[in-house]
């Protein structure tokens, strides 16, 4: 769930983020462990779904870029440290890699399919979902336009990786991965809070530790102005437009 020089709020996240977990209880049916399994979830968070893949019997170890997170995850008793997936170096030892809304935070992405790829033994699964095209439009587009307003390159600044279907598929196979099934689909994501605290604090500190703290506040107040007619409704609720991209690709 957390990415490189990223500094994540493990609190924040369980408390506004809680339908990361809720939508990737979906993805564990897609994985589908089994008892005995070596299984690595990467972007291990603060390890709830961690600890379902563990409740089957599996037998799983977590990573995840945030020592915040990897804290949180510890309390549950789960194996899991601090690292970052694309830098690790794994030999044939998994029988399935798993990882929900994460990958979107890794920017060389061929590093991270390589690591994945050998990490996992002959015929082993790779199970994710993530950020794919047009993913959080709206806001990225506001993020952008207020940054470009003020004389920064947003693409200097983003963090993010939204690959489309073709694209994805290809990187995978370039690897010599099968890729047993791909999609990409819209998911608008009610959020638990408003905006402010239940969104744009958390996922968009990369942004918003760019503008001074004397600024930050009217910044924010500039964003959920403009998003606000597309985003949120008549009773206040917000929605993000959220659209994800989900794999199974097994090694050859
Ligand atoms: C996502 O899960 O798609 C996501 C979350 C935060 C920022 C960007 C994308």
């Amino acid at each position: 769930m957390s990415s490189a020089s990223y500094k994540w709020d493990s609190k924040s996240y369980e408390k506004n983020a809680s339908f990361v977990f809720k939508y990737g209880e979906d993805l564990l049916s897609l994985l589908d462990p089994k008892q005995g399994e070596n299984i690595l979830d990467i972007g291990c968070g603060t390890g709830v779904l961690t600890k379902k893949i563990e409740q089957t019997g599996a037998k799983v170890i977590g990573i995840d870029s945030s020592e915040d997170m990897i804290e949180s995850a510890c309390k549950l008793g789960l194996k899991v440290y601090t690292g970052y997936a694309e830098h690790m170096n794994y030999n044939s030892e998994f029988d399935a890699v798993f990882s929900n809304a994460t990958l979107h935070w890794i920017k060389d992405q061929k590093s991270l399919i390589d690591a994945v790829y050998k990490s996992l033994k002959k015929s082993g699964r790779f199970v994710a979902e993530f950020g794919g095209k047009g993913n959080v439009n709206a806001v990225r587009s506001a993020l952008h336009e207020s940054f470009k307003k003020r004389g920064i390159d947003p693409l200097k600044i983003d963090p993010w990786y939204f690959p489309d279907k073709a694209e994805y598929k290809s990187l995978l196979e370039e690897k010599g991965f099968f890729v047993e099934f791909i999609e990409l689909f819209n998911r608008p994501t009610l959020l638990d809070g408003d905006i402010e605290e239940g969104w744009l604090n958390i996922f968009c500190k990369n942004f918003l530790n760019i503008i001074s703290e004397e600024e930050r506040d009217e910044f924010i107040k500039e964003l959920v102005t403009v998003l606000k007619p597309e985003l949120c409704d008549k009773n206040g609720k917000w929605t993000i437009d959220y659209v994800r991209i989900k794999i199974k690709a097994t090694k050859q």
